[in-house]
Order: structure tokens, then C-alpha cells, then sequence
């Protein structure tokens, strides 16, 4: 048998069971029966992103499979092996469409099956800052439990996401292996056409922030090729549906390592032979030409950004750190390089040892940091990473900041040996290598000691916490010389550029003016660079032309016009990582916002991915604007159509996470009391009807102001 052979049998082999799984499913349901994937905006994403046709109900289904036979020809060429593993993978994506008929729920922990479009977003940073280096796709069972679980963890702790098909699941299960999107390792089906939510993970990422058009198949596997870093191992037997996949992978520009020896066929950096299971790893990140950051740290666990996300429960803590019941503090000050002395690393007070198992403790640590380059507005900007660093030690878990964080270690953890001086060995060693540029000397004091901890927290924290919000107060759009842009999401959103001001916040959330300074001093051929701000265009929308030659030359001349303070005019684009999206409501006059973490209905008829994919890949789209949580209690948020008082609906958990803030701007603006009372969310409607009854009653301002249209 030839490649072909294999590749053309196994898509046949596919496609008669879909057309006989849709004849079963029209017998059953009816052919206007509705199929879509849940939690998503492009109902079969694989199909819409090739075709550009929205499938909505089995008698769409049921002709797109005429589609998908086109690809289907049988010349013994090597685009003919492509299409045809294409076609078997969207067969898969029909036959696992069926599956969620009716609204079923066919998958079961710890399989995830289809995954939305609001994960998919949340990779987008971690993606563009090479914290998640690689998507690994792993099929079959491999040879041993033990084989199984090192080479997942080994992805593990380079950050690559994990995703597993086939026997590989039961075997880390069996393993009792700690599984999940948190931890990055992501079990999607033991069916192999749960591999279509890998497939269509990488398609929706064109789609998203690539602003490839659904249907022009050469951009998206331009795309997948280039900017995707997902690669294929499958175990042995392959059988010839797999090798089909397995073509489709190669198509998109995923290689595939396997062990398989029999009857298989080598292409150079796509097909490859690898025997030896422990060298999958290797061999796939080459393949793939993937880079991956190397932190070697002196502790006795795993430190690495697949453990963001790791819970630790009550039952498994030896130990607590709590701020809201004790004294807490994380502070860096920049001290003088006469008193600092590198890598110093100090604990004052007892060790974990001395503390009774599931007990809650103070504690404090201050990384003093000395460069010729330092400046004390770098002190935030490094405090904010801790809550980073901390999470990425595997049995550590850190919540909040300042003086209110919380933190928990592992028993686990505390049996490898984990102790107070690896907190400041990872602090230590994170801030020397991220801002190596700056910092020439570190030094790091671990103190337990909880009278020194009260005294520390009151006299020296609170006071410097304070200084430091008295700054940030003071800084506001007008009152600094420069902007920057921030071009960092351009590895998947290429033409995409933030401007990124006092008041207004990277759309992602994750960076600050102060944060993107930083950035700029840090690394001066960086992602940030400075933009000056002299010659005002329009001040209402806050249009500049320095601005906008900054937009022109970033983007690559796709944009050309940019203001700061408006959703209608010349609005900035979005690239897709936005942690809110916002979009106007036309029977209020106002604005609704939602955010990723809610999967809920707005009053707008669209979910979060619905509005999400109206805007993004760097593409200006008036009346819809991605931004970042902090910009809505922002003065400078929509400014130039009212600012804030347009705001007429927000889920409920985000209007009470930015109701203290949000308050206060009401207040100062427009000398309102209690604003967000008069905001609507899903308890009160999930219709512009109902709304609007709302927001009369409550005498919403929006109501009174001009239309935005
Ligand atoms: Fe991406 Fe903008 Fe955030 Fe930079 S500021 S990381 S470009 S979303
Ligand atoms: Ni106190
Ligand atoms: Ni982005």
C-alpha cells in the first residue's frame, strides 16, 4: 500500500460513517432540526473557517458533505492526500456535531469535547508571549502508563498546551495525573474524531485574531502554518483513518511523530519516524521549530506556567498564608546598590516546618533591587508579576496583591522539601531574568515572623502602597508627554496596534502605561515603543496625527486613522485577547458590555463570542470595541459619545467588580450617586425590552442623550 492508499481508505472509511451517521440523525430529528457546536460564534468552526458557510441545520449538514466530497479526489498527488485529510477531519467535525444534538451533553469529566471561543481567547496572550510555546496534540496509547505520563508532563513544563485523544486519557488517568485546562492538560475525546477540537481550536485562532476570511482556505493554512505552533504524536497502530487525520495535520503545517515503523511513510519536518517514545519530545519541538524559555530554578518542584492555574483545596494544603485575617504584605523597593548584596536570600521568622498542618500564618517578602537604570515607577510594574511567578511553582497557589494576598502550599509540595527560601529563590530568579536590563543586584527577605510582619505591613507597605496610588492618581492622559503603542498580540493579530494611555488600559488588561513604559525601557527595540502626542487633531475623539503615523507605521499601513475616545469614529482596533467587549444598544441609546468569563445571554441577543466575533483581527469596527476591565470606570471611556453615562447593561459579577471605581467617576463626572444602580444585568433583563422598562423606571441618563447612530 502507498501513502495514498492509506490516506484515500481512511477518508472513505470516515466519510461513509458521517453520511451514514446525518441520514441517521435527519431519520430521527428531522432535516430542520438545528446543529451547532455550544459556545461558539461559527456553529461548525472547521467548516465555516474552509468554506466560509455557516451550517445551521441537518439539511445544510447533509449538503456541506457534498462539499466536502469535491475535496474528496483521488489523483495520486500530494494535494490530493492534503484535501483528502482535510475532508476527514471536517467528517469529524460532523460526526462530533451530532453528538451535541438537542442540547446533549456527550462529553464527561475529564473528556472536554468541544471547547468555546472564550478559552480559545484566553490563550491569545499567553500564545503572543511565548508562554504557551506549543500545542501538542498527543493520539493513541502509548507503549507504557509510565511512557504516557512523562511525555505529557514533559510538555507540561516547557507551558505547552496538552491535548490528549484515545487511550493516552485512561492512561493518565490510571496515572492519577492532575488534569485540566488550568494545568494545561486538556483531554478532549477518546473517539478520534475528538481531534476535530484541537483542529478547529487552531482554525477559530485564524478566525479570531488572524482576520482571515472564513472561506479563503490558502490564508488559513497560511495561518495555521505560520503562526499555530501545534504539533501531532500518535502512538502506534495507525490505523488509516489516523494517517488521514494525519494528513490533514500536515496540511495545516502540524507535523506528526510517531513510532509506528510498518507500513508508514517518512516526509522531512512532516511525517516523522521516531522510535524512541522519550524522544517524542524532542523531536516534535524541532520539528516544529519551537522555542521554548528555559527558567532553571533551585527548588525542589516544577516551576513552569503550566501550574498558573493549579488549585490547591483545603484537605491538600500543609500551610496558609492569608491577608485578610493576618498581616501580608509583597513589596519591591529599589534600594541603593551599596545595600544590596546579589542573591541574598533571607528568611526571618519560623519555617513551614514549625507550622501545624492546614494552619494560617503571615507572612511578608520585599525583593530589594539595585541598577543604575531603576526607577522607582519599575516597583509596580515588578510587584505585579509575583502573582505570576508564584502561581507557575507547581503546589503553590498565590491570589491577590499588596497587602491582600493570599497563599497556599502544597503538602506535596512541602514533602519535596518546598520551604520560605524558595519563594525568594523564585522571586529572585524570575526578576533577574525578566528585567535583567535594570536590575543588577537582587536581594530577597522572606519574613514569617508575625509581629515583624504587622510592624513591616503598617509602617513601611501601606505607606509606599499609598505613595504609589497618589502617583497613579495623577496620571492622566493629559498630563503625560507620551503614549505607547504595543504591538506584542501581532504574532496572531498582524496588523493589530493598542495605543496604550494613563487612562486607557491595553485591551487585554494586562497592560498598563506604566507596564508598557517599562517595557519600552527595558527592551527599546521591544513590542512598546513611544509615541508623542503634539499635534492634536480633534481632541473630542482624541485624535493625533503623531498618533497616527505611530498606528500607520506599526500596522503596516493597514490603519491609517485612530482616536482614543470613541466607539463610532475611527475607533482602535481590536486583535481578539480582550477581556471585554463592548457594543451600542440602539433602544437605550446606550452601550452594553460583557466579559469573557460570562457565558450568559446579553440583552443585545448575543453572547460574549457572538459580540466577540463582530470585531477583532486588528480590523476597525464601529460600534464595537474589545477593551480592558479597568477602562470602564475610565474618564476616557467612550468619551467623545458621553463617556460612562452611556453604559446601560453589564453582567452581574462585572458591574460589582468595577462598582467602587466606577461610582466614584460617576460621581466626579456627573455627580450621580450610586450609579451602577441603575445599570441593568441578567438578573434584571436579558431583553432591550425589559431594559428599556428598567432603565426608565431608574431615570438612566443614556436614555435622555443623543442616538449614537
Ligand atoms: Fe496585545 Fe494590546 Fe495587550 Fe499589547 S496591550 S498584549 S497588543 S492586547
Ligand atoms: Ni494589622
Ligand atoms: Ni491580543
Amino acid at each position: 500500500m502507498t501513502l495514498f492508499d492509506r490516506v484515500f481508505g481512511g477518508n472513505d472509511a470516515v466519510y461513509g460513517l458521517t453520511e451514514a451517521a446525518i441520514d441517521g440523525a435527519i431519520a430521527q430529528y428531522g432535516e430542520d432540526a438545528a446543529v451547532s457546536f455550544p459556545d461558539t460564534a461559527y456553529s461548525l468552526p472547521c467548516y465555516y473557517a474552509v468554506t466560509g458557510s455557516k451550517v445551521t441545520n441537518l439539511k445544510e449538514l447533509k449538503a456541506a458533505l457534498g462539499v466536502v466530497k469535491t475535496l474528496m479526489t483521488r489523483e495520486k498527488r500530494l494535494n490530493d492526500a492534503f484535501m483528502s485529510g482535510v475532508a476527514t477531519a471536517l467528517c469529524a467535525e460532523f460526526i462530533e456535531v451530532l453528538k451535541y444534538m438537542n442540547g446533549a451533553k456527550p462529553y464527561e469529566e475529564p473528556c472536554y469535547g468541544h471547547l468555546a471561543d472564550a478559552i480559545i481567547r484566553e490563550l491569545g496572550v499567553p500564545l503572543v508571549t511565548g508562554d504557551i510555546p506549543g500545542v501538542a496534540v498527543i493520539l493513541g496509547s502509548a507503549p507504557s502508563t509510565e511512557e504516557a505520563v512523562e511525555l505529557v508532563k514533559s510538555y507540561q513544563a516547557q507551558g505547552c498546551l496538552v491535548t490528549l485523544v484515545g487511550g493516552v486519557i485512561d492512561q493518565c488517568v490510571e496515572a492519577g495525573l492532575n488534569m485540566g485546562n488550568a494545568v494545561r492538560i486538556v483531554p478532549l475525546g477518546k473517539d478520534v474524531t475528538a481531534v476535530i477540537h484541537v483542529v478547529s481550536v487552531a482554525l477559530r485562532a485564524a478566525l479570531i485574531f488572524g482576520n482571515v476570511t472564513p472561506g479563503d482556505a490558502g490564508a488559513l493554512m497560511k495561518y495555521t502554518m505560520d503562526r499555530v505552533p501545534a504539533f501531532v504524536n500518535a502512538f502506534k497502530p495507525l490505523d488509516d483513518v489516523i494517517v488521514a487525520c494525519g494528513a490533514g495535520a500536515i496540511a495545516l503545517g502540524f507535523p506528526v511523530v510517531t513510532n509506528e515503523t510498518e507500513n508508514i511513510f517518512r516526509v522531512p519536518k512532516s511525517l516523522i519516524v521516531q522510535e524512541d517514545v522519550s524522544k517524542f519530545n524532542a523531536t516534535s519541538i524541532e520539528a516544529r521549530d519551537i522555542k521554548i524559555k528555559v527558567t532553571k530554578i533551585d527548588i525542589p518542584v516544577s516551576f513552569a506556567s503550566a501550574f498558573e492555574g493549579e488549585i490547591i483545596r483545603r484537605g491538600d494544603m500543609q500551610v496558609e498564608f492569608d491577608g485578610s485575617r493576618v498581616d501580608c504584605f509583597e513589596l519591591v523597593e529599589a534600594k541603593d546598590a551599596s545595600e544590596v548584596e546579589d542573591h541574598k536570600i533571607e528568611v526571618i521568622g519560623p519555617d513551614f516546618d514549625e507550622f501545624e498542618v492546614g494552619s494560617k500564618h503571615s507572612i511578608g517578602y520585599v525583593v530589594e533591587v539595585a541598577g543604575k537604570s531603576m526607577q522607582a515607577d519599575f516597583e509596580p510594574v515588578f510587584e505585579r508579576k509575583f502573582h505570576n511567578y508564584l502561581n507557575c511553582i507547581e503546589g503553590v497557589m498565590h491570589t491577590g496583591q499588596r497587602d491582600m494576598i493570599r497563599i497556599r502550599v502544597s503538602k506535596n509540595a512541602f514533602d519535596a522539601g518546598f520551604r520560605a527560601k524558595h519563594i525568594g529563590e523564585v522571586l529572585y530568579a524570575r526578576i533577574k531574568n525578566e528585567f535583567d536590563a535594570v536590575v543588577d543586584k537582587c536581594q530577597v527577605k522572606v519574613i514569617t515572623d508575625p509581629e515583624l510582619c504587622t510592624k513591616m505591613r503598617h509602617e513601611t507597605a501601606i505607606p509606599l502602597f499609598d505613595k504609589r496610588d497618589d502617583r497613579l492618581a495623577t496620571l492622566t492622559d493629559e498630563s503625560v508627554d507620551v503614549y505607547y503603542s504595543c504591538i506584542m498580540c501581532q504574532a496572531f493579530s498582524p496588523s493589530h496596534v493598542c495605543v496604550v494611555t494613563p487612562e486607557r488600559l491595553g485591551l487585554c488588561g494586562a497592560v498598563s502605561w506604566l507596564d508598557a513604559k517599562a517595557t519600552n525601557e527595558l527592551d527599546p527595540q521591544g513590542p512598546c515603543q513611544v509615541i508623542t502626542k503634539e499635534k492634536p487633531i480633534d481632541e473630542r475623539i482624541g485624535e493625533y496625527e503623531d498618533v497616527n503615523e505611530a498606528v500607520k507605521l506599526y500596522s503596516q499601513g493597514a490603519l491609517e486613522e485612530v482616536s482614543l475616545y470613541s466607539i463610532m469614529e475611527k475607533p482602535m482596533t481590536s486583535c481578539g485577547c480582550f477581556e471585554c467587549i463592548c457594543g451600542i444598544e440602539p433602544f437605550s441609546n446606550g452601550v452594553v458590555i460583557t466579559n469573557r468569563e460570562y457565558a450568559g445571554m446579553t440583552p443585545l441577543g448575543m453572547t460574549f463570542s457572538e459580540l466577540a466575533s463582530m470585531t477583532g483581527g486588528g480590523v476597525q469596527t464601529p460600534g464595537f470595541m474589545g477593551h480592558g476591565k479597568h477602562f470602564i470606570s475610565s474618564k476616557k471611556f467612550m468619551k467623545a459619545e458621553g463617556g460612562i453615562e452611556r453604559i446601560v447593561w453589564m453582567p452581574k459579577e462585572l458591574k460589582e467588580s468595577v462598582a467602587e471605581r466606577l461610582n466614584e467617576t460617576a460621581k466626579e463626572l456627573y455627580g450621580i450617586d450610586n450609579f451602577t444602580d441603575m445599570i441593568g444585568d441578567e438578573t434584571i433583563a436579558e431583553d432591550p425590552e425589559t431594559l428599556l422598562a428598567f432603565l426608565t423606571e431608574k431615570g438612566h441618563p443614556a436614555l435622555g442623550m443623543d442616538p449614537m447612530m
